[in-house]
Order: structure tokens, then sequence, then C-alpha cells
């Protein structure tokens, strides 16, 4: 169904194609344990743009791609004539002719679309400003891991920014069916136009989508809280005032009472301790944060099978 198609929002698919890519996640993560090969991308190259930072997503991808039977080439905007101001556009049919898939991750939104409308080949979202799909999707998939297959018996909340992982955990529980209660300063809420689509989305699968100022009736017996970053990749100066703002979004023990008694807690990293969650919470949680961290590979590789196989 994916086949041939980018992968630049979860709202693009359609909930078959969201299932489609958790089963092969995890058909996917059991062979790789049971060390069966499965090559089904042999001899493609994935090039990889990175115009910010990353540890997770270019380890995961590389070595996901490597595990496929293909290769994956490291492009910083360093050293692509894209960060000496060659269009997007250009780089996009340039890239098509020698690559079988690309992934970008970059600050605007419309770049990653740009690229995807002048390429000729996938094009994977890695993260922009606006959306992180490839983490919500790895999320859902540790989700069931943890907490079994019934996300409509399931409730998230999103404590602190209402940032790209906000913006992607709406357009993934609308999908999936599960309640999602998030929690912003009012300031900082999610993207309004995400909000509605996720909300529209949500009609097909009866998902319940909520936000609200208040982190003590978000977390309200939810069976996994997850937060992230106070400060993305871009809002560097504007940290200090974040963290005074954001104080009261911090996930601790004493916010969790108001969870479920076996709730879990995600973070996609990387991790500020102190700010956005306490040394303590992150460290009772980790098994499944690094869980979580894992799944990338397993989640990334069934997207590249789906998008990037001639089959
Ligand atoms: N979670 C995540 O995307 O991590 P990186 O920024 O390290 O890729
Ligand atoms: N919201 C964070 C996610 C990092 C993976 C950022 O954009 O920096």
């Amino acid at each position: 169904m994916l086949k041939g198609k980018d992968l630049l929002s979860i709202h693009d698919l359609s909930v078959d194609e969201v299932f489609e890519i958790l089963d092969l996640a995890a058909e996917l993560k059991a062979k790789q344990k049971a060390g069966v090969p499965h090559k089904i991308l042999r001899g493609k190259t994935l090039g990889m743009i990175f115009e910010k930072s990353s540890t997770r997503t270019r380890v995961s991808f590389e070595v996901g791609i490597f595990q496929l039977g293909g290769t994956g080439l490291f492009l910083s905007n360093k050293d692509l004539q894209l960060g000496r101001g060659e269009p997007i556009k250009d780089t996009a049919r340039v890239l098509s002719r020698y690559l079988d898939g690309i992934m970008i991750r970059t600050f605007g939104h419309d770049r990653v679309v740009e690229l995807a409308k002048y390429a000729d080949v996938p094009v994977i979202n890695g993260l922009t400003d606006l959306l992180h799909p490839c983490q919500v999707l790895t999320d859902l998939l540790t989700i069931r891991e943890h907490k079994g297959k019934n996300f409509r018996s399931l409730k998230m909340a999103y404590v602190g920014d209402g940032n790209n992982m906000t913006n992607s955990y709406l357009y993934g529980a609308a999908k999936v069916g599960m309640t999602l209660a998030v929690a912003t300063p009012k300031n900082y809420k999610p993207n309004e136009e995400v909000y509605e689509n996720a909300l529209s989305d949500a009609e097909e699968t009866g998902a319940k989508l909520s936000w609200t100022e208040s982190p003590v009736e978000a977390v309200k017996d939810a069976d996994i809280v997850v937060t992230d970053t106070w400060a993305s990749m871009g809002q560097e100066a504007e940290h200090d005032e974040r963290k005074k703002i954001f104080v009261p979004y911090q996930v601790n023990r004493e916010l969790l009472k108001n969870a479920s008694k076996n709730a879990i807690v995600m973070h996609c990293l990387p991790a500020y301790r102190g700010e956005e969650i306490t040394d303590e919470v992150f460290e009772e949680n980790a098994n499944v944060i690094f869980d979580e961290a894992e799944n990338r590979l397993h989640a990334q590789k069934a997207i590249m099978a789906l998008t990037m196989c001639d089959r």
C-alpha cells in the first residue's frame, strides 16, 4: 500500500497503513532478534539529509538500511551545496537520479514538502519543526509492547511544550483510536491546524483528543505519560525563559500520583533531567524509554521496507 509513497506525516496515512507499519516493525524486530536476515532492500541506497543534530535518527536509519541489505549515505547540510543555497527542488531532482529514498531532518516543514514534491523517490520525514512521525510510529509500537494491542482502551497524557512531538502524537492517537490528553501552557499549545485535522481523523476511530492547561487533569488515570524537551532544536535562545514558564509541567513523582497505578513514562530523547522530567522518574522508566529508542530501528526498517521496496 505504501510502495513508492512518501512518509511526511501520520495524517497522510490511512488507519490500515499505520497498522501495516506497526505489524511489519514487530515482525522485523522478531526476525532481527532471531538472527533471521531480511535483505528486502538489497542494493538500495537511502540518502539521509540532516540540517539539525541527531543521535537516534541518524544511527537507526543507517543501521536499519544496512540490516535490510542496502546502504545509507549521511548527508550533512554543512557539506551539501544545499547548505550554500542550492534550491531544495534542484537537490531533490539530482538526488532522485542516484538514490532509492531520501530521509530528511530539517526546520520548516515546507522544506520536506517541497523536497517530496520534486523527488521521484520516497521521502521520509526524520523530524521538522512541525512533526516527528517516525518517532511517534515508534512510540505506538512501544506502547503495544508494554500495554497491549488495544489502543482504544488506553489513555495517553502528553505534558509539556506543544511541539513537533505533540503534533505527531495527536495524529498518531487519532489513527489508532487512543485517548490523548495534552497539557501545555496556553501560549505553547500544539499547532492549531494539526489539532483540527487530528480531530477530524479521530471521527473515523473514535479517539478522544483534548487539550488542557492542567497537567494534573491530563495525567488523571493515564496509562502512558509522555513528555519532551521544553526547548526544541532551533529554540535554544528561548531556553531560559521557557524553563521558568514550564516548571508546573515537569513530569515528577507528585504528578504521576494522578496517573493509573501501572502507568509507564515515555520520552523520545534527548531528555533534560531536572527540567521536563526528574532523574528518578526517568530512571524508574528507563526500560521503556530505551525500548522506545531501540524501536526507532525496527519502525523505520518497516517504513523503508514498505516505501522503498519494488515488490
Ligand atoms: N528522538 C530523536 O529523534 O532523537 P535524535 O534527535 O537523536 O535523532
Ligand atoms: N522536540 C524535539 C524532539 C527531538 C527529537 C526537538 O525538535 O528538538
